[in-house]
């Protein structure tokens, strides 16, 4: 299996798979496939019985692994990663998966692509939607459209930790009212470069925030992520891993807090009322990548890589 790396690089592979404890007749899930580097590395550890179940959201994602990445071991899905467990039960596999892997955020194809919005440096219709199948979800463009002054700026400033999201959100609504929708990456980054871009420090671009914090909105990146967490214990057999890659302080929060409550000693945890069953083991403490490869992928520098075992 080729897997392209100069399209999307792989962050903490290693670190990653050796994470995954794989064993090779065992059962993995990527479920984050994107350009399926960390898939090309599982299945590289695994002998003829051991098969890979890896998910996107994206059809472009999985539409690329049927592509580039033939192996009779992988089965792709296109999807949210929330579909997991009532997957694993229709195939019987509930309680029998040794490994899932979750590597959060976006990929660098859909940073890369300026027909996807995601970007603000380059010119694209406002969509930032990962799952661009018909029945899903609205546009970055439409929810700015939709949405009350108040709730942008709230948006803004809770998802991108955003200091003057009420002034863009001003900024936002008086465009759309007096001269008509934002629907391309450049007309919203050139209205909040011009609104706050002189309150900015130099060498951050102004609309670094609000972007991610859309990104998040349209693609209700934390709420879906905190649905499936808790699940994917059950997903797992008893010894079997779980691994979280995430990039920014929202993801690593609520990461640490949902593994956290299943640790021993923890099930009372803030903010859940219901305490947990001990059920996990921590494995090593929170891993970040190597000085050497931070240099290499900028993406990288911001990762920070948990790992839990299943204990019951
Ligand atoms: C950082 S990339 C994964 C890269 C991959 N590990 C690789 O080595 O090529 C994250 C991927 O997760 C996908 N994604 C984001 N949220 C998702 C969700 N809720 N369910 C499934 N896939 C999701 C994105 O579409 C993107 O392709």
């Amino acid at each position: 299996m080729s897997t392209h790396a100069e399209e999307h690089r792989p962050v903490m592979l290693k670190e990653a798979c050796d994470g995954l404890a794989i064993q090779p007749a065992g059962v993995y899930i990527d479920a984050t496939f994107g350009r399926g580097g960390h898939t090309a590395s599982i299945l590289k550890a695994l002998g003829p019985k051991g098969r890979v179940v890896a998910y996107d959201k994206d059809p472009e994602a999985i539409a690329y692994g049927r592509l580039h990445c033939q192996d009779s071991r992988l089965m792709l899905k296109q999807g949210s990663y929330t579909m997991i467990y009532e997957d694993m039960v229709h195939q019987g596999l509930l309680g029998k998966v040794g490994g899932v892997l979750m590597d959060l955020g976006v990929s660098s194809p859909q940073l890369d692509q300026a027909e996807r919005g995601f970007s603000f440096m380059k010119s694209g219709p406002l969509d930032m939607r990962m799952d661009t199948t018909q029945s899903h979800g609205i546009t970055a463009a439409q929810w700015l459209a939709e949405n009350s002054e108040r709730d942008i700026a709230d948006a803004l400033f809770r998802y991108g930790d955003e200091k003057l999201s009420r002034h863009i959100a001003r900024a936002i609504v008086h465009h759309r009212t007096q001269v008509g929708p934002i629907e391309t990456t450049l007309e919203l980054s050139q209205l909040i470069e011009s609104t706050v871009g002189h309150r900015y420090p130099r060498g951050k671009h102004p609309a670094t925030r609000t972007f991610q914090a859309l990104r998040i909105v349209v693609n209700a990146e934390l709420e879906e992520l905190k649905s499936c967490l808790d699940t994917l214990i059950d997903v797992l057999m008893v010894g079997g891993r779980l691994v979280v890659i995430s990039f920014h302080s929202l993801e690593h929060r609520l990461v640490k807090r949902m593994m956290q409550r299943y640790l021993p000693g923890n099930e009372s945890i803030e903010p859940y009322t219901q305490p947990a069953e001990p059920r996990l083991k921590r494995i090593g403490s929170t891993l970040t990548a190597s000085l050497r490869e931070q240099a290499i992928n900028v993406r990288a520098r911001s990762a920070h890589c948990r790992i839990v075992e299943k204990r019951i």
